[in-house]
């Protein structure tokens, strides 16, 4: 009974309290007593001047509110399709359409003839995606194949072909011989043949040290040297890539020509390929039998002499603008030095092991190069179908004329 009435109260008394809030909103009469019939309510807007509103503290619906828009030029309609011209006459110094069409690549005018300098209307390149990059200005896009892929993954792959190299002298070390030399001499290389060898050989080392320099060096050079002497070496450095470029392509040219017959496949290839030149299968160290050359010889002739070197040639004497009649603009430029980094980062990772045989990793090997002879062991162990075929007289042991003179007393002696 008692929370009945406690209800009744609580209606009661919001019944008068709301009475009395209507009765505060309804206008007052005007003064006179004239009558409210002519007198028309006067509407209290729903955000008024401050100072001018009805008084009192006003309420406002927040889904009334709009944010304040300040009209602008930029509320124009067609603003965004305005040209350069049109948007200085609504906002003076605003120049966003023409940087817009500068990124975007849009010729702009030049008074240089269009032969001498075809590009020189185009600021920043249109936008292009190349592999491993975003659609951005060919420019930047180039950029970020280079510092995004081609320098950390070549520099990682040269680096773990070190570390292999260096695990497999040190874990195995070099590679035969296992029966004492006997004194007789074969010859292995000509005079001509080492001639091209080692002006390639050379002028590839320069290119390798000065393209790992250029692209690298920043890493591991520049915080020892210095800004200065950094800048003046890679500068020397560049300027005998350029130039050992051309040697390193007439060389390989001669190499090619050279050396391409014995590396043609012959018998005994697959066995030497399938058993990993002795590393799987037969006694441990013992080689199974090769030509001239070997299987691994002959891969590294046709993937990294030919078909590498081809590439790294054509691409770097496209750089150098050496190749007459060519398009030298400034994407083919981008997409050349992507393919150049690509195939010499590939190239120097190869030949790095072929360095590696040459030298310390197989003995013999680089006296082979060096005097142009091996001794008969060294060709039994390392080419024994080759030095069954010298024994045999298919092939010559001595294949050069050796160099003769004629002495005082007119007799012919060799040098
Ligand atoms: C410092 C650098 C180099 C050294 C020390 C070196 C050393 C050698 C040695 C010792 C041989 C003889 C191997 C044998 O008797 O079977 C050889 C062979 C050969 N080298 Fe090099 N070499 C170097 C760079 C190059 C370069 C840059 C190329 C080519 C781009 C190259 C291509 C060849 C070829 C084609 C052969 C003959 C093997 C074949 O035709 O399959 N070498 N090298």
């Amino acid at each position: 009974m008692s929370r009945f009435l406690e209800l009744v109260a609580a209606g009661a008394l919001s019944f008068a309290l709301g009475g009395a809030a209507l009765a505060q909103s309804t206008p007052a009469a005007p003064a006179g007593g004239g009558s409210t019939a002519t007198a028309p309510a006067r509407q209290v807007p729903d955000d008024p001047v401050p100072g001018q509103g009805a008084g009192g503290i006003q309420g406002q619906n927040i889904f009334d509110v709009k944010p304040e828009v300040k009209r602008d030029a930029s509320s124009e309609p067609g603003y965004m399709e305005q040209n350069n011209g049109q948007r200085n006459r609504v906002q003076p110094g605003n120049n966003a359409p023409m940087w817009r069409g500068v990124q975007g690549g849009v010729e702009g005018y030049t008074s240089l003839p269009k032969y001498q300098d075809p590009e020189a209307g185009v600021l920043i390149q249109g936008p292009v995606a190349y592999p491993g990059s975003r659609y951005v200005s060919a420019g930047q896009a180039w950029r970020e194949v280079r510092n995004n892929w081609i320098i950390p993954y070549g520099g990682s792959l040269v680096l773990i072909v070190l570390l292999a190299l260096a695990l497999h002298y040190f874990a195995m070390g070099p590679i035969g011989q296992h029966h004492p030399d006997t004194g007789r001499k074969i010859e292995r290389f000509t005079p001509f043949e080492r001639a091209s060898h080692w002006a390639n050989a050379i002028a590839f080392v320069i290119l390798g040290v000065s393209g790992i320099v250029m692209a690298f060096g920043k890493f591991f050079l520049l915080p020892v040297m210095g800004q200065t002497l950094f800048g003046y070496f890679t500068y020397i450095l560049k300027n005998l890539h350029n130039f050992a470029g051309p040697l390193f392509a007439v060389s390989l040219v001669i190499m090619i020509v050279g050396y391409a017959r014995e590396n043609l496949p012959q018998r005994g290839d697959m066995g030497w390929l399938l058993r990993f030149g002795g590393f799987f299968g037969g006694k441990h160290g013992e080689e199974p039998p090769s030509n001239r050359y070997n299987a691994g010889e002959k891969l590294m002739f046709w993937g990294g002499v030919l078909f590498l070197g081809l590439i790294v040639v054509a691409s770097g004497l496209y750089l150098d603008k050496l190749l007459p009649g060519m398009n030298y603009e400034r994407q083919p430029m981008q997409v050349a030095h992507m393919v150049h980094a690509v195939s010499t980062v590939l190239m120097v990772a190869m030949f790095m092991g072929h360095i590696y045989l040459g030298t310390l990793g197989m003995r013999g090997a680089y006296s082979a190069m060096r005097t142009g002879y091996v001794d008969e062991e060294w060709a039994k162990e390392h080419h024994r179908y080759w030095y069954e075929d010298i024994k045999a007289g298919r092939i010559p042991a001595q294949r050069s004329k050796p160099l003769t003179i004629v002495d005082d007393t007119q007799t012919v002696r060799t040098v």
